[in-house]
């Protein structure tokens, strides 16, 4: 299993200086950036596009990895992978052809990930395994940041990373388990039990700036 990967999610942070907020993030030790696609038709709140995926990019080398809660799904793909886009998930009930929207993705070059909400069911991995690079289990109901954790998404994380290791020990690709949504300080430790290896975590990360050291305190207390 790789190092625990933490990416914080910007829709925690402070808009107004994003450029900023992403370097300090990653100064403080985060490993990528999540960015919150929302389009107030596949969830209930209006975010961005890619215009700040591609502002962001020249501010850090971190991976950007984009998060997609829109439908359609399709158009936004080639937009996001010019924008500087590292990994593109998006939601199997957003796209009428998962198979055809994934093979996208990997086509105008970046890491293919499907998000699967908490009342999603895993057979939706079925069929499109070898398309994979990550995995993204949602502990929240899409659409806001700050919600509580859902502990059943704790069982799912188990079996999403028994299919996974499955995968792998049949000769597969190795495949990222992603874990985003009401991720804290005092839940962490059991995320990561159950087999995540990357973590979201958008106000634990960004309501938790020390006024002296930054973010470095709290990144530092989420690792370990
Ligand atoms: C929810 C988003 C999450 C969320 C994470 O729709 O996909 O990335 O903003 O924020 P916290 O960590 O505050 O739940
Ligand atoms: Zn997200």
């Amino acid at each position: 299993r790789r190092a625990p990967l933490l990416a914080p999610s910007i829709l925690a942070a402070d808009f107004a200086r994003l450029g900023d907020e992403v370097r300090d993030v990653v100064t403080a030790g985060a490993d990528m950036i999540h960015v919150d696609v929302m389009d107030n038709h596949y969830v209930p709140n209006l975010t961005i596009g890619p215009l700040v995926c591609a502002a962001l990019r020249p501010h850090t080398t971190a991976p950007i990895d984009v998060h997609l809660m829109v439908k359609p799904v399709d158009a936004l793909v080639p937009s996001f992978a010019e924008a500087g886009a590292d990994l593109i998930s998006f939601h199997p009930e957003a796209s009428e052809h998962v198979d055809r929207t994934l093979a996208l993705i990997r086509t105008h070059g970046c890491k293919a990930g499907l998000a699967l909400n908490p009342a999603t069911p895993l057979h939706h991995l079925d069929h499109v395994m070898d398309r994979l690079d990550l995995i993204l289990v949602m502990s929240v109901n899409p659409g806001f940041g700050g919600q509580i954790f859902i502990d059943e998404a704790l069982r799912k994380l188990a079996a999403v990373r028994a299919r996974i290791d499955a995968h792998a020990a049949r000769g597969g690709q190795p495949i990222a388990l992603e874990v985003d949504g009401g991720v804290k300080l005092d839940n962490i430790g059991r995320v990561a039990a159950a087999g995540a290896d990357i973590f979201v975590a958008g106000s634990a990360i960004f309501g938790a700036r020390d006024a002296e050291d930054g973010y470095r305190p709290v990144i530092g207390a989420m690792r370990r």
